[in-house]
């Protein structure tokens, strides 16, 4: 599967792309977890330590993948992708590296078509943790255009909601069949306020993740969720797994 992670900035994308990464692992599926943020810090998430987030390659802004592309997706995987504690391979697509250079287009344009190759020999699922924002699905041709489901990422908060509304336009527009709505941070006492937001928004509430004091915990000093810690939401993010293998399943009768 290939599978875009959007929201709002702030609401959990990293996290969830990294707890996401990891329920797949536990599966045994082969994950690739790009990084899109031009601030990248996903590889903390996955068990790398400061230094080593720091020297993960970022891919050249100039490649483009594929049949009419400098590299082919095996090649670009043998020079960028590196695996991490949680098993999960990763890459970093849009690093900013020197104040001033410019704007990431072309670091899109690698994703885009990094995501319209057949993956399939190298990995089972490609996880994309996007960039704040609805950027990437506006800018021509849509970085996520060949993704197969988007994880909407919202918290109980109608701008975080309405980020999630716009960008469901968007999806329609580029054709992405599919996407599921997460919300984050949630407290049980904001169920009612939360289903009222996503209801006058038109926006899906298939699952609820908890809010956890241990993810604040762990991404304080920059670890990993600990397998052990939090178990209602490692139990909320086998069911958001569930439903992201299960698109593009023929349903069943
Ligand atoms: N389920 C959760 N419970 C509590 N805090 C969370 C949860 N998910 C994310 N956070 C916190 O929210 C902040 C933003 O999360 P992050 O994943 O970096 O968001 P994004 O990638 O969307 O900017 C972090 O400080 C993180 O620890
Ligand atoms: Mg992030």
């Amino acid at each position: 599967m290939k599978i875009g992670v959007v929201g709002k900035g702030g609401v959990g994308k990293t996290t969830v792309s990294a707890l996401l990464a990891r329920t797949l692992i536990a599966r045994g599926r082969r994950v690739l977890a790009v990084d899109t943020d031009s601030n990248p810090n996903l590889g903390l998430s996955l068990g790398l330590d400061a230094q080593q987030t720091e020297a993960v390659p970022t891919v050249p802004r100039s490649i483009v993948v594929g049949t009419r592309g400098d590299l082919t997706v095996d090649e670009l995987m043998v020079d960028y992708a590196v695996p991490t504690p949680a098993g999960v391979v990763l890459m970093s697509a849009l690093r900013v590296t020197e104040a001033g250079a410019g704007c990431t287009c072309g670091g899109h344009a690698t994703v885009r078509s990094l995501l319209g190759q057949a993956l399939d020999t190298e990995v089972d699922d490609t996880i994309i943790d996007m960039e704040a924002g609805i950027e990437h699905l506006s800018r021509s041709g849509g970085t996520l255009a060949n993704a197969d489901v988007l994880v909407l990422v919202v918290e109980p908060s109608r701008k975080a909601i309405i980020t999630a509304q716009r960008t469901i336009g968007l999806a329609a527009e580029l054709g992405i069949g599919a996407w599921i709505g997460v919300a984050n941070k949630v407290d049980g006492d904001q169920l009612g306020l939360l289903a009222e937001l996503c209801a006058q928004h038109q926006v899906p509430l298939d699952v609820v993740l908890p809010a956890s004091t241990e993810v604040v915990a762990a991404d304080r000093i920059g670890v990993p969720l600990q397998p052990a810690a939090a178990a209602e939401l490692w139990q909320r993010m086998d069911e958001l797994a569930d439903r992201v293998l299960a698109v593009g399943r023929p349903v069943s009768r």
